[in-house]
């Protein structure tokens, strides 16, 4: 399959452990400096950090001294976060795409290779939820049916552009903030052409980050690249939530603590492939252990996407 070999000759073809996802505890808050890996001067991308759970994880990583590259839509919200990281001990900017646009995914991948010479962790974070188009089907730029784009297609894309940068910076983390909400895909209509609900559409594309997850640890030798999904918190008071109409049940603190601990645990260095639920490692649903499942997710990436 192209994907696989495209993948294996950029990685030097080290398969790394098949990933059973057996509950084994982690400590349940943001690392310690002793506990953390040190992330003074190292690059990291935070995508959809213009607000909620994305923007409190740049902001802490900018706290622990990163250079944190800021992205969303709004540029007056990029800006913001940009100013409030570069008060403190890290520095910040800011780079603008819509995951509407499979253009704009691979232009902000290009931006972000001409401007750095490495990327030590990439964070796929930007989501919609079922709260979008007031929870009507609605297409994007290429034509996909919007939930599956901006969570996943965007997640697959980018991590895939951005590999050899990464490779470049090992040991490089990619985490994928994915959910609890995981419904198998289906593969007959995974655009949802007949009967969409997008309750349904944002737990598929949930649970698609965590099935790529899985698959690219498989993929990649875990010295050199890491890849991890988590579920931050349930129903955190962000916008995601708000449009939803749903009260919120927890705080983006919570949610952060969780992130940040996945992406700088030093315990965590060269262990792919995992699902935690919060800072608890944890089985995902069962279609993430599928490989059958997952190559008939990367063919369909490759087949939307072209890459
Ligand atoms: N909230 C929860 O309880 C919860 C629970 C489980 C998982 N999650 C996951 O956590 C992640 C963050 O969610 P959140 O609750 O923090 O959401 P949020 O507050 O609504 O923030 C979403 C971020 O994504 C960006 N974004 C949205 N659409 C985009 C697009 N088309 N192109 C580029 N960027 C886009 C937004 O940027 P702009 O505003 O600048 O466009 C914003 O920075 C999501 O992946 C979500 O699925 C959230």
């Amino acid at each position: 399959m192209k994907i696989r070999s495209l993948i294996r000759s950029l990685a030097s073809l080290t398969l790394a452990c098949l990933i059973t996802g057996t509950a084994a505890a982690q400590p349940g808050a943001t690392p310690t400096n002793e506990e953390a890996i040190d992330i003074t001067g190292k690059t990291v991308l935070v995508t959809g950090s213009t607000d909620g759970l994305g923007r409190e994880t740049a902001l802490r990583l900018g706290a622990m001294g990163a250079h944190v590259l800021v992205h969303g839509r709004s540029a007056e919200r990029g800006a913001e976060v940009v100013a409030a990281i570069n008060e403190g001990p890290g520095s910040a900017q800011f780079y603008q795409a819509d995951f509407a646009s499979l253009d704009g995914i691979r232009e902000l991948a290009a931006a972000v290779m001409a401007d750095h010479e490495r990327l030590d962790m990439l964070i796929n974070n930007a989501g919609i939820g079922s709260g979008f188009a007031d929870g009507n089907r609605s297409l994007s730029e290429d034509g996909h049916e919007m939930i599956f784009q901006v969570n996943y297609l965007a997640t697959y894309l980018l991590t895939q552009e951005l590999l050899p940068l990464l490779e470049k910076s090992a040991p490089a983390r990619v985490i994928h903030v994915a959910s609890l909400a995981q419904r198998p895909i289906d593969f007959d209509d995974p655009m949802m052409e007949d009967d969409f609900d997008a309750g349904a559409a944002y737990s598929q594309s949930k649970l698609a980050q965590i099935l790529h997850a899985v698959e690219m640890a498989e993929m990649i030798d875990p010295n050199l690249i890491t890849f991890n999904a988590l579920h931050p918190a349930t129903m955190m008071d962000t916008t995601l939530v708000r449009q939803m109409d749903a009260p919120a049940r927890t705080t983006v603190d919570e949610g952060a603590d969780a992130l940040v601990h996945v992406a700088t645990a030093a315990a965590l260095e060269g262990r792919s492939g995992l699902y935690f639920n919060g800072s608890t490692e944890a089985r995902a649903n069962a279609q993430a252990y599928d490989l059958q499942a997952r190559e008939r997710l990367i063919e369909l990436s490759v087949e939307l996407t072209g890459d």
